[in-house]
């Protein structure tokens, strides 16, 4: 695992086994506020608001989203899901965050990840990591569970069974109506995937790059 500096001066990793970084080489903590966190507009709702992080990585989407949390002033209750096959990671990568805004979602972050399983609570957040494979965890998940996805695994082209019609159509089984998932992939194959799940997929915003990122709406 390579350290990179990106351009917003926060850091991603290179895995060489896969052979992809876990960010856009254009700003990394950029893309976890801007193609997932800010698209998703979980800020606006009303009511506790349940996030899956769907492949954890280096916790950026969830820092960041429980950040914003928080400088709103904690407005509803905020559980988090995460899950990721691959630990060590999760934790190198939260140890890489030194923004002095981000150490309280830091801080819970690595509480979860050092506790696998388990459900660790805060005033009005919880959250559980699950280090295990996206496939296996999401088939014991119940359905309708989840407000908000943050979809993040490696490029379609790196790891195409992560964005096929089955995986599609378990995230969407375990998602609630009125939910929005949120991915940096604009792929033919993820877009047609994804409605054939189900989803109503709309472009999300053009960030460090000419073409769009997806949000997707299941109604
Ligand atoms: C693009 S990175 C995620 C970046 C992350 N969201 C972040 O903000 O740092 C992809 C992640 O998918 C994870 N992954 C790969 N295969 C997986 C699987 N079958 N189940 C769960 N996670 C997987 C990798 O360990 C890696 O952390």
């Amino acid at each position: 695992m390579k350290s990179v500096l990106t351009k917003d001066g926060s850091i991603t990793f290179f895995n060489e086994e896969v052979g992809d970084h876990y960010h856009s080489l254009s700003g990394a903590f950029d893309e976890a506020l801007k193609k997932h966190v800010l698209p998703s507009d979980f800020i606006s709702r009303e009511g506790p608001v349940h996030i899956l992080d769907a492949c954890f990585g280096l916790g950026y989407n969830t820092v960041v989203a429980i950040s914003l949390w928080q400088d709103f002033q904690k407005p509803f209750p905020l559980k988090i899901t995460a899950i990721d096959i691959d630990r060590q990671v999760a934790l190198a990568g939260l140890e890489t965050i030194t923004s002095p805004a981000c150490m309280y979602a830091k801080e819970f972050c690595q509480e979860l990840v050092m506790h696998p399983g388990v459900k660790h609570t805060a005033p009005s957040l919880s959250g559980v990591f699950f280090h295990d494979s996206l496939q296996d965890r999401l088939a014991l998940l119940p359905a309708n569970s989840f407000d908000i996805v943050f979809f993040d695994p490696f490029a379609p082209q790196k790891q195409p069974e992560m964005w096929s019609l089955d995986m599609c159509k378990e995230v969407f089984r375990v998602m609630s109506s009125g939910s929005v998932l949120t991915t940096y992939s604009c792929a033919r194959m993820v877009r047609d995937n994804l409605k054939a799940a189900g989803f109503e997929v709309r472009d999300g915003p053009c960030v460090g790059r000419r073409s769009p990122s997806t949000v997707a709406h299941k109604h």
